[in-house]
């Protein structure tokens, strides 16, 4: 299949060498202006990828948008004009509410949602490693992206394993919960996943899960207390070593997926009349980091 990777930082690199080494033919959009970019990934041979190639992407049957959650508008808006209509458009990113925001402009197309426990690390441009081995889960977010069940074989026979959730959403909602709880603590506390099992967490991260039960009620996801809490200490004992994508971004100085990941859990709430002290105090101290840069 024709694939076209939009941003091909850490995970879009990852899934550009493994689509290419399936046999697809994969191009590449980045910010970068040169024609063709080289990707290693692990000990593999470098591949060299066409970028920016219009008359590629005309033809490209999936667009994979692998770009940040506050960086998929930018992104993507200026392809839109340049692609067939019945191009899939798959986003592949953490956080919720990105693609809501788009939805009038893209719905014509068929959309697929997917969220990856992989994990890559790009180092240096040319050079992209797989940290972690792990599932995605792909899904229908419209009518016509229900069509598009035979993507988990695509995928998952580029890289393993990946499976189609017919109920995305709930999916997408529980990722949200593991990452409410642990990005923003472990970005405010600058430490690694598994700090967070410290006794002196267990009140806020009761806190944050408690409040996000309510939302997800609210919002007709099924949700229990007891289950989510061990689901996030499973998660936190399991990548015990590892920095949360927000620790890395507040470390880095960049702007973190917070808007998309608190910020709409309580734009969520919201709507239900719903108060979040806890996650609202998280997301503010994460916010005024970013506004002293
Ligand atoms: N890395 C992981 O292990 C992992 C695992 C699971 C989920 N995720 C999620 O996957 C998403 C991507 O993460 P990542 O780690 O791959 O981030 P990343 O390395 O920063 O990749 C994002 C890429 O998008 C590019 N980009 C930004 N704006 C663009 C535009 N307008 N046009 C084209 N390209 C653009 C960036 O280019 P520049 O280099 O020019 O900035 C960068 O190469 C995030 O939501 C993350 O939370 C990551």
């Amino acid at each position: 299949m024709n694939i076209t990777i939009v941003g091909p930082g850490a995970i879009g690199s990852l899934w550009a060498c493994k689509l290419h080494q399936a046999g697809h033919n994969v191009s590449l959009c980045s910010r970068s202006t040169n024609k063709h970019l080289s990707i290693k990934l692990d000990n593999h041979p470098e591949i060299s990828f066409h970028n920016n190639d219009v008359q590629r992407l005309q033809q490209t049957d999936i667009l994979l948008i692998t770009v940040k959650s506050w960086q998929v508008e930018s992104a993507l808006l200026p392809l839109l004009d340049k692609i067939d209509s019945k191009t899939i458009l798959l986003f592949m990113h953490n956080g919720m509410g990105a693609v809501d925001d788009l939805n009038s402009q893209i719905s014509h197309f068929p959309i697929v949602l997917a969220t990856t426990t992989h994990g890559a690390l790009k180092p240096y441009v040319q050079c992209v490693l797989h940290t972690g081995k792990g599932q995605t889960q792909i899904g229908a977010y419209n009518d016509l992206g229900q069509q598009c069940s035979f993507l988990a074989d695509v995928f998952n026979h580029a890289l393993p394993s990946t499976v189609w959730n017919s109920d995305i959403n709930t999916a997408l909602w529980n990722k949200l919960a593991i990452n409410c709880a642990i990005n923003p603590l472990t970005a405010l506390h600058q430490c690694k996943n598994g700090a967070l099992a410290q006794p002196q967490f267990q009140i806020e991260i009761q806190e944050v899960v408690t409040e996000l039960v309510q939302v997800m009620k609210a919002n007709h996801i099924q949700a229990d207390e007891k289950s989510l809490l061990n689901t996030i200490y499973n998660v936190i004992n399991a990548t015990a070593e590892n920095y949360s994508s927000m620790h890395q971004d507040i470390h880095h100085k960049r702007n973190s997926e917070i808007d998309f990941i608190t910020g709409f859990l309580i734009k969520a709430a919201a709507k239900h009349h719903i108060e979040l002290p806890k996650n609202h105090a998280l997301y503010q101290s994460i916010k005024q980091i970013e506004q002293c840069w």
